[in-house]
């Protein structure tokens, strides 16, 4: 049997940073505490949670003498304020492509503007970019929900990183077509999503089977299935090794694989070791 890696799969630059972020802190022997669960990930939380990581749920809970990991979504300047103040140490892992969403917010509140982010509203990242522009910015998940925005002139619209560039665009022209002056539109959108379903879609033609390995909750992982089970009916989206049934392999020649943007590589190889072996 045949197993073919997509071109794009596993964790994305942001994600990859934080954790190595995480390790050379955890290398210092410091005591390592994340500002709520570092990925969406249980198998790699549980191998950084051997090693001593931990997480907490809000600033107030971390000590004198620890270490504060900010998440690569990004926090609010006031949490990292707290963190500051509190810990003894903090490691900012915020995703730089994340930082320039906050970066753009809070230079467009100095001059005034408003800030419309498309997004969701609950995501912990928007809370954060919000955060940047508390009395400017909007965060709106399309463009249905225009009409809750108070009255714009020359305002910014950006993305929340990993959200449809159809919702954004759709939404940046609804806010244009009510907005006074000019409306500046910039695609804070990160690619590495997309990349991750291209490249499954180019491949999933080609092979009989086709595993994708990510959380039952990994939004991108599921997405990833739906993607990969457009074109291979043998489609499966699994956690770990553990997970592969060899019935399912029965006739199968060419067998595919992914990951979601957080699964870290020592998951996939496992995966792709038993494929080779059966
Ligand atoms: Fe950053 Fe994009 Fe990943 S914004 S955390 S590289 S999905």
């Amino acid at each position: 049997m045949r197993v073919l890696l997509a071109d794009e799969y596993g964790f994305c630059f942001g994600v990859e940073r934080a954790v190595d972020m995480v390790e050379e802190s955890l290398s210092k022997n410091e005591t390592v505490r994340t500002l709520g669960p570092l990925i969406h990930n249980e198998q790699e939380m549980e191998r950084l949670g051997a090693k001593g990581v931990s997480t907490i749920n809000e600033p107030v809970q971390i000590g004198r003498g620890e270490t504060a990991v900010i998440r690569a979504h990004g926090v609010t300047p006031q949490v990292q304020a707290e963190l500051q103040e509190k810990a003894s140490k903090v490691v900012d892992a915020t995703c730089p492509f994340v930082t320039r969403v906050q970066r753009l917010a809070s230079r467009a509140a100095e001059e005034n503007r408003h800030v419309i982010v498309v997004g969701n509203p609950d995501h912990p990242e928007m809370i954060g970019v919000k955060g940047y522009a508390p009395e400017h910015a909007f965060v709106i998940r399309d463009e249905t929900e225009i009409g809750g925005l108070p009255k714009l002139r020359n305002p910014l619209v950006v993305s929340q990183t990993t959200i449809k560039a159809k919702t954004f665009f759709d939404t940046a022209e609804a806010i244009k077509s009510i907005a006074e002056g000019e409306t500046q539109v910039i695609n804070t959108i990160c690619s590495a999503t997309r990349d991750r379903q291209d490249a499954a879609r180019a491949l999933a033609g080609e092979v009989d089977a086709f595993y994708i390995i990510g959380g039952n909750h990994s939004s991108n992982s599921r997405k990833l299935l739906t993607v990969c089970k457009e074109q291979c009916e043998k489609s499966f989206l699994i956690q770990t090794d553990e997970d592969i049934d060899p019935a399912d392999l029965d006739g199968v020649e060419t067998v595919g694989v992914t990951a979601g943007a957080s699964t870290p590589k020592w998951l996939i190889d496992r995966v792709v070791a038993k494929l080779e072996n059966l």
